[in-house]
């Protein structure tokens, strides 16, 4: 039977079914699918099976491990690979799939997938930023667009959402995550997930999503990238996998096993973690794709050569192997020598074949293969001004002494740095398919925004940086810190004479966009040297200075908080930056950004976040005390923590409110607070709300966030907000694993940041 006339016969069977009226059950489709499949399986070789668990990358991507596959043309004519990633456009995916259609045995179509991280070719903001909008609808916005994008342009496959908590900023890949809260991360993994995914993976306009890096990758030691993990079970399941839990009971359709090892197995293969965890324990039914030769890697994490670790993969669980071919040039040597079994072999090429159903990928291998839909969609104008809006949301404001924000569009003002006139650092990391030379530099964005009335001067002020060997590392994908051929000395005597002339100084400082993301740790996370030479000439001058910065992480901005009158994190905002900017600094859109990774005072306090636990030896009050919990030369408290945010307007908190103040298990408490928007704008506020659990028989952090809403008030406005306290959010793990509430006095805290809030008990009995 042909697959064609399969096809049919499965349709009509469903449209056969009365009770569906059109539309088949989940059971009929996955009956219908398992036959399909099936089917398809018996007429499939050892060789055929193996190759679909092969995913390869032409190049023209960007490649992170050691190797580029080559001979991809003959390896798809010879059904030697299941899916490819790194091919970029309708022509060059159709090309690829003509050859798996037209030239291979069983033309079993290719899978497309690609790294879709924050937008595609429409650059949004990184996802550290876009999380600090705190506000999911939009984040779920932003992955619907690049959903339409990316598959208008041919593809069906994003390699995001990035769910690893982070509680260390010198780790460079903290950008493309949500931060250090397991709650919000949780939150903010199914928005993606459904924004990519909708409700029909068969749609040409969704995406297959791909949640990573599974598990645990934010939690390497000392913040270097790829380096070993270590942890107890009990804080896995309380602050690190829910986000991973919470994409597989979205839908995901994939997971990405991470580089990393847990525990002294290697998460790749690591059938505790793929296995056991994942499908037995979660209930995952998709397929696990390696990350970039993470199967070799096992070779150098000690785990034998590469027929030993390849077998160790697939019998962990793991479904689909990126670039390195362990798969595809060992499993047949493995299956003879009885170190692997056919069943295994058979259960991870089926599951590569189900993702390619649910796709609709049998159906119309050519599906997302549309010249109309990519001319329409790709860059299209509505997806700018969409961006606009992201990063106007993803800004936080740190400081605003004396007001001296927002801007007048008036007089003079002088925008200094060499961020400030950039196109190149714009996007940030991982924005493979994004041409940064398409943003709108910041002095662009400023000259539209400010309009005639004020005059913009311009001058660079300093280099990224000056020390050529940290430059030469930032430039390894092109260009990003070019060095002036003035002097250091030069630069800044223009930048001081140009702040001169002016009524207000904003200096844009930062990162190069190359200074976070993969393989771009730093153990030191303050600003290049060259920069805060810089800020410190400008202040010099007694003209009130605002800093921007820019940056992939939290950097420990002591000097910059002391002396900037305003302060505001911009991130990298991706192409529409300049203007979104633009927009915040002259309140055309008012800030309302909040941290969702607590900001150090030096990189000697990291790790540290919020969720902390309280020791025995607790600090009481802020100066140091012999025998207790604090550091001789810094205090415990970051330099902003985990929540805060500050808006043009203030907002004040009332006292909460408690319906009851105790509670059984069945029962819930509802905590009000009205908030008020006290100050001359309207403006935006993150109300958040937090549980502490005081006494448990395992020891408890000091504060777990359990709910937010985000809610706009005019000004003099006042508005009531509610959250409900049930058994569910005083739960955790205790050492049996078990998800419980134990009884006893707890605190709920209602307010502004994780350490601005309004307190009040109660009891669950
Ligand atoms: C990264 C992944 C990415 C993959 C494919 C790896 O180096 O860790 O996040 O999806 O490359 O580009």
């Amino acid at each position: 039977m042909t697959r064609n006339l399969l096809f049919v016969l499965l349709l009509l069977n469903v449209f056969q079914l009365p009770a569906q009226q059109g539309k088949p059950a989940a059971s009929t489709k996955a009956a219908a699918m398992n036959t399909f499949v099936s089917n398809l399986m018996k007429k499939m070789t050892l060789d055929e099976k193996i190759g679909q668990l092969n995913l390869v990358t032409p190049g023209g991507g960007v490649a992170t491990g050691a190797v580029v596959s080559s001979d991809v043309e003959s390896k798809i004519k010879a059904g030697s690979v299941g899916g490819l990633f790194g091919v970029i456009g309708v022509d060059k995916i159709r090309q690829a799939q003509d050859l798996a259609m037209n030239h291979s045995r069983l033309k079993i179509p290719l899978i497309f997938g690609s790294d879709i991280i924050h937008g595609y070719k429409t650059t949004f903001p990184i996802p550290l930023a876009l999380a600090c909008s705190w506000d999911t609808a939009l984040i779920e916005r932003s992955a619907r667009i690049a959903a339409i994008e990316a598959s208008a342009d041919g593809l069906n496959w994003a390699f995001s959402p990035m769910v690893d908590i982070a509680r260390d900023p010198r780790w460079g890949r903290v950008a493309e995550g949500s931060g250090e809260d397991p709650y919000l991360g949780s939150k903010i993994a199914k928005a993606m997930v459904r924004g990519y995914q909708g409700n029909d993976l068969a749609a040409t306009n969704t995406l297959m999503a791909c949640v990573k890096h599974f598990a645990l990758y934010g939690a390497a030691e000392a913040g270097r990238d790829y380096n070993t993990v270590d942890m107890s079970l009990i804080k896995m399941y309380e602050y690190y996998l829910p986000p991973y839990k919470a994409a597989i009971d979205a839908g995901v359709g994939s997971v990405m096993s991470s580089f990393n090892d847990i525990n002294g197995i290697p998460a790749t293969g690591n059938r505790w973690l793929l296995t056991d965890l994942l499908r037995k324990q979660w209930g995952f039914d998709g397929f696990v794709v390696s990350d970039y030769t993470s199967v070799n890697e096992m070779i150098d994490h000690g785990m034998g050569d590469l027929q030993a670790v390849s077998a160790l993969a697939l019998k962990a669980g793991l479904d689909m192997d990126m670039v390195g071919e362990g798969f595809l040039t060992t499993l047949k040597k493995s299956l003879k020598e009885g170190k692997v079994t056919q069943q295994e072999i058979d259960l991870a090429c089926k599951r590569i074949l189900e993702a390619k159903y649910k796709l609709g990928l049998f159906e119309d291998p050519f599906r997302y293969l549309n010249h109309d839909r990519a001319t329409k969609e790709v860059l299209s104008p509505d997806k700018r001004v969409a961006g606009r809006e992201f990063a106007q949301h993803s800004m936080v404001l740190l400081k605003n002494e004396g007001q001296v924000l927002p801007l007048k569009k008036s007089g003079t003002i002088a925008l200094v740095g060499a961020l400030a006139n950039n196109k190149s650092n714009m996007l940030g990391t991982w924005a493979v398919s994004g041409d940064a030379q398409l943003s709108t530099p910041i002095l662009d964005g400023f000259k539209s925004v400010a309009g005639n009335a004020a005059t913009i001067l311009y001058a660079r002020g300093a280099n990224i940086t000056d020390d050529s060997a940290l430059a030469k590392k930032a430039n390894v994908f092109g260009e990003k810190v070019d060095i002036d051929p003035r002097s250091p000395q030069e630069l800044i005597n223009e930048a001081v004479a140009t702040a001169g002339r002016a009524d207000v100084v904003v200096a844009v400082v930062g990162e190069a966009s190359e200074l976070s993301g993969e393989s771009a740790s730093r153990s030191d996370i303050t600003l290049p040297a060259s920069q805060l030479e810089l800020l410190k000439a400008l202040k010099k001058t007694g003209k009130p200075l605002v800093v921007v910065v820019m940056s992939g992480r939290p950097l420990a901005l002591n000097w910059e908080a002391a002396n900037a009158n305003a302060l505001l994190q911009g991130w990298f905002g991706g192409h529409e930056f300049g203007p979104a900017l633009a927009d915040v600094l002259f309140g055309n859109y008012n800030p309302s950004g909040k941290l969702t990774m607590t900001f150090p005072r030096n990189v000697g306090q990291v790790p540290i976040y919020y969720n902390h636990k309280t020791t025995g030896r607790p600090q009481q009050g802020k100066e140091f005390q012999k025998f207790r919990s604090n550091y001789l030369d810094v205090s415990n408290d970051p330099l902003y923590p985990f929540g805060y945010g500050l808006s043009y307007t203030t907002f004040s908190y009332s006292d909460i409110k408690l319906s009851s103040k105790e509670m059984t298990a069945a029962q819930s408490i509802r905590a009000t607070v009205t908030v008020t928007n006290t100050g001359n704008y309207d403006g935006e506020e993150v109300v958040q709300f937090y549980i502490y659990d005081q006494v448990a028989s395992v020891t408890q952090p000091v504060k777990k966030l359990k709910g937010f809403q985000k809610i706009a008030l005019k000004k003099g406005e006042s508005k009531v907000v509610s959250f409900t306290i049930t058994a569910e959010e005083l739960k955790f793990f205790n050492t049996a694993l078990k998800w419980i509430a134990e009884p006893g006095e707890f605190k709920v805290y209602i307010g502004t940041s994780s350490s601005d809030v309004k307190v009040a008990s109660f009891r669950l009995k």
